[in-house]
């Protein structure tokens, strides 16, 4: 009797596989194409195939796991994935330093020139050191001999007060956040800022040089809270339906900032201690959630923000290890699904005071419009869904390699680019864009998405017909990999929620698509996506090329920006103020636009 089969969902890649109940994790991996570090071949006495299983049934710890991790590792769910067995569909959360080739992390954006004028200055400093004749304490000595004694400060830092003046000689660097003192440092020690956007996949960090505005580092990461759901939804559900669900949210989020900021600081040669400021952004969800603020109702209609405003908090309130008095400044929000990382995109692409009629979106799971004409402004968020993301999309997986990311049909010819040029193990984002325009192009598929006509790839199979992009001869699965009908629903699905949004804001402006003067596409799909694809299936709308850009993470770009310039911060909160949101669901027109732009 053939055995019962499950499925085993690997993350953060996004890389579905059915496969038998029994088989290893590790042999789930390497038949989904997913190559784990694995050095003792799967013997079980290395210790390098490590893995967290999050959800659904495995067999228990073996007594060689037991020998191989430590209590600890047992204890936070960590498995060796050549030990462990599926025994129902699974999910599972695979570390960074189990796979053998790094993730593909967009952290690279345009950059705005920087205004420099941070909330953090240094000052240098001598204080007199005490002696018999001079009792007076550490802190009162310290304010005395400043120009302007009348500072404040908390416990955090009051704690390294004594040990820093007496390692120094008296003589330091105070890092002054107006009349709050953040830090006491060594004499002539640099101030440094951390900007991080935090996406609902992955994370982009980088270290600033407050002094002169200089990105001394940057470093990626998936976002570890993937673990608990891909998309916002399931991570508020998770929040809800867990007791400490938001909170063990909240923990691997600053855990992963940690070590982040670890690395950051091993880059550049500086200490946390020297990071005196911070400025974090995210669509509302990852801002509530790394905030610990409600977000319930951000999972319910109407979908509103616990808070909008922009906020300051002390780092070491939420556990981020920067200087001991560092604040963590979070941009505003518009709206429920239009978040601070919005707002920071914006600034990013240095669009705030633009004169253009311009449009300005960051594409994800939603996405978020903006568009700014005749000098007012109006946005949306539009219910994208995750097939950008390779989410649903039957050969789907995220941007890593073996990811097809670039097709060509032409003619019978059809050609592939995989991410590291490493055989093909699914498609992502930009890849099932350009199979889908390729499709089209090619007449191999109709209005509404069926395959159709005559192509020696096209596998005719009524409702199953498949176009087979990579045979199994050369894919590094041994099976095809090919897009079905399905996979072109689903980004007619998402084409047409982009599209719908933008036409929307079009409609509330009173103008026409021929009158966008820039189209700006910020995001890490935004990068890598092909422009011609996008305009081919009706995403974009058909323009002059030179009117779009394509400009990367905007969204920390922004951030670096807000870590520099107090002003801009005053500009964000205008932003958030002026802006006009648009409900798409209430909006008279959406349904028929919509319907409309789902055709390809
Ligand atoms: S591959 Fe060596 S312990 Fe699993």
């Amino acid at each position: 009797m053939e055995k019962s089969t499950c499925e085993v969902i690997l993350q953060p890649i996004g890389k579905h596989i059915r496969i038998p109940v029994g088989t290893t994790l590790l042999d789930a991996a390497r038949q989904a194409g997913v190559e784990l570090v694995a050095i003792c071949g799967g013997e079980g006495v290395c210790g390098t195939c490590r893995v967290c299983p999050v959800s659904g049934p495995v067999s228990p710890p073996s007594l060689t796991e037991q020998a191989e991790l430590t209590p600890a590792d047992l204890s936070a769910g960590m498995r060796l994935a050549c030990e462990t067995e599926v025994l129902g569909d699974v999910k599972v959360d695979i570390p960074p330093e189990s796979f053998t080739t790094p993730q593909r992390l967009q952290v690279e954006g345009q950059e705005a020139p920087p205004e420099l004028a941070p909330a953090v200055a240094a000052l240098d400093v001598d204080a007199p050191p005490p002696s018999l004749d001079d009792l007076r304490s550490d802190l009162t000595r310290l304010r005395e001999a400043l120009p302007d004694p009348d500072i404040h400060t908390g416990l955090p830092v009051l704690a390294t007060i004594s040990e820093t003046l007496r390692r120094n000689n008296w003589r330091v660097r105070l890092a002054l956040r107006g009349d709050e003192l953040v830090a006491i440092l060594p004499p002539g020690e640099g101030l440094y800022g951390l900007a991080v956007d935090v996406g609902t996949t992955k994370l982009a960090a980088y270290l600033v040089n407050l002094e002169n505005g200089d990105t001394v580092a940057k470093s990626g990461a998936m976002n570890p809270q993937i673990a608990y759901g891909e998309d916002v939804i399931s991570r508020i559900n998770h929040a809800n339906q867990h007791a400490n669900g938001a909170k063990t949210l909240q923990g691997r989020l600053v855990e992963t900032l940690n070590g982040l900021v670890d690395e950051l600081c091993a880059q550049a040669g500086v200490t946390p201690g020297q990071v005196v400021e911070a400025v974090i952004v995210g669509n509302t969800a990852m801002h509530h959630l790394f905030a610990g603020l409600p977000v319930k109702q951000l999972g319910e209609s109407p979908y509103v923000a616990a808070v909008s405003d922009a906020m300051e908090i002390p780092s070491a309130e939420l556990g981020l290890c920067l200087a001991p008095g560092a604040v963590i400044y979070l941009p505003p929000n518009v709206a429920g699904y239009v978040g601070a990382d919005h707002v920071s995109m914006l600034l990013g692409a240095d669009l705030q005071e633009t004169a253009k009629t311009t449009i300005a979106l960051d594409i994800g799971t939603n996405t978020e419009i903006s568009l700014f004409h005749g000098r007012k402004h109006w946005s949306c968020s539009c219910a994208s869904g995750p097939a950008f993301e390779g989410a649903h999309i039957s050969d789907g997986m995220r941007a890593a390699p073996g990811a097809v990311e670039r097709v060509r049909i032409d003619g019978e010819a059809v050609q592939v680019h995989t991410i590291g040029e490493q055989p093909a193990i699914g498609i992502c984002g930009s890849g099932i864009l350009d199979a889908v325009a390729g499709l089209v192009k090619a007449g191999l598929v109709d209005k509404r998405g069926a395959l159709k006509g005559e192509h020696p790839r096209l596998v005719p199979d009524d409702k199953n017909s498949a176009f087979i992009l990579v045979p199994a001869a050369q894919s590094g699965t041994g099976r095809d990999v090919h897009v079905t009908r399905q996979d072109v629903n689903e980004i007619q699905l998402a084409k047409g929620a982009i599209r719908a949004g933008l036409e929307i804001l079009l409609v509330e402006a009173g103008i026409e698509a021929r009158e966008i003067q820039q189209f700006i596409v910020a995001g890490a799909f935004g990068t890598y996506l092909d422009l011609d694809s996008a305009i081919a299936i009706g995403m974009f709308p058909e323009l002059p090329r030179e009117r779009f850009q394509q400009v990367g993470n905007a969204a920390g770009s922004g951030a670096k920006r807000l870590l520099l310039s107090n002003r801009l911060r005053q500009v964000a909160t205008e932003i958030a103020q002026a802006v006009q949101y648009v409900e798409l669901a209430k909006h008279p027109d959406f349904m028929k636009v919509y319907v409309k732009a789902l055709g390809l």
